[in-house]
């Protein structure tokens, strides 16, 4: 097989790009990144010198370069978007062009090329919250803020693609996803960061906010499945079963990193803050995939390789300041 990963040097791109060359070494795997404040080559460790890799520097949503990127593939895993909530609600237009433009220019490249499967990666997000409810895969796309909506609308046209033009989409809306090389903007590497420095953790409101934590190889064993076995034209969620109050995963950090409750800061709400997600997971079940990562080991193992990598953290936190200073400022 010949794979397209978009977004390859992300964070989850950059761990299916070494799970689909553990699990099928002989494929080979390019990737499209643009090499966001998001996307390292340093994410690829050992990979970027994998004779079966190939990078290509370049942006989806310009139609040439996501042409010459999809020609002579045989499968595309469409993993690259402006990935942040925050950012996206201090300014939608980068969410916009990539989640949504940026996917357009994927499905008509993969259209042209005549690809066998378009995987695209959507977010449990295009529910919007789920409180009180579970959601399967036939919910409304109820999505309330700027990236989880550019989300939705690309979630909806990647589905068009199949209904209108037989392009053989299959769609995953996997839930939060945690592990080594996430960038630390997000919930569990920022807090590792910050309390490393012994720094306050700015808990958004009353820190009891629930999300589904999947460890991110759990997720790319998810992907995989989907890609083999999913039907065209269908949405599967990816549930880790494994929903947790921001409160307690935050304690659990602190806990792994020897470090006093103290830090914990509750400061003014994300506005539009989604309560909970949840969703069901039996669509996905049915073709043979469980989540198999236990939530206090996985989540501990994360904390460690984040302060076990502090080059890496250090660096990648950097690429990212600008925005820290302006988001975090008289929060
Ligand atoms: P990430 O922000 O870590 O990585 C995104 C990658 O895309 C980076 O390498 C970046 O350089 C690249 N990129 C951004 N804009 C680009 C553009 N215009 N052209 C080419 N490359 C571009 O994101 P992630 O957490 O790895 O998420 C990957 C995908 O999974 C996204 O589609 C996201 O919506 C989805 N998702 C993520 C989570 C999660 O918890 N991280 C949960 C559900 C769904
Ligand atoms: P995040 O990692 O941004 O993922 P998402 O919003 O896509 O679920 O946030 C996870 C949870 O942590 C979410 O409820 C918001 C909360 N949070 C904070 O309380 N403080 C922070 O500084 C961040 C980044 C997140």
């Amino acid at each position: 097989m010949r794979y397209l990963i978009t977004g390859g040097c992300g964070f989850i791109g950059c761990n299916m790009v070494r799970f689909v060359l553990s699990q099928q070494p002989e494929a080979s795997v390019r990737i499209l990144d643009r090499l966001t404040y998001a996307g390292s080559l340093d994410n690829l460790g050992e990979e970027a010198d994998d004779p079966r890799v190939e990078f290509i520097h370049g942006d989806i949503c310009d139609p040439e370069a996501a042409r010459s990127a999809t020609d002579g593939c045989d499968a595309i895993i469409h993993l690259a978007a402006e990935s942040h909530v925050d950012r996206s609600i201090f300014g939608a237009e980068a969410a916009v062009r990539t989640n949504f433009e940026g996917t357009f220019r994927m499905l008509e490249a993969a259209r042209d090329a005549g690809v066998q499967r378009f995987l695209h990666v959507s977010t449990d997000e295009v529910y919007g919250a789920a409180e009180g409810v579970s959601f399967d895969e036939d919910a409304p796309l109820l999505a309330r803020n700027p990236y989880s909506a550019s989300k939705a609308g690309a979630d909806r046209l990647a589905r068009a693609y199949w209904v209108t033009y037989d392009l053989p989409v299959v769609i995953t809306r996997p839930a939060n996803n945690y592990g080594p090389y996430q960038y630390p903007e997000k919930l569990v590497p920022l807090f590792v960061y910050r309390a490393l420095r012994d720094e306050p953790l700015p808990v958004y409101g009353d820190g009891m906010q629930v999300r589904d934590w999947l460890h991110v190889e759990d997720h790319c064993r998810a992907m995989l499945t989907v890609l083999e076995h999913g039907v065209p034209g269908e949405a599967y969620n990816i549930a880790a079963h494994n929903e947790r109050p921001n409160l307690e995963t935050i304690r659990l950090i602190l806990d792994e990193l020897g470090k006093p409750e103290s830090l914990i800061q509750h400061v003014t709400d994300r506005p539009g803050h989604d309560v909970r997600y949840s969703m069901k997971g039996d669509r996905l079940a049915a073709l043979g995939w469980e989540p198999q990562t236990p939530w206090e080991a996985g989540m501990r193992a994360t904390v460690r390789w984040f302060a076990d990598n502090l080059t890496w953290l250090e660096t990648a936190y950097q690429r990212g300041r600008d925005f820290f200073e302006k988001w975090y400022a008289n929060r």
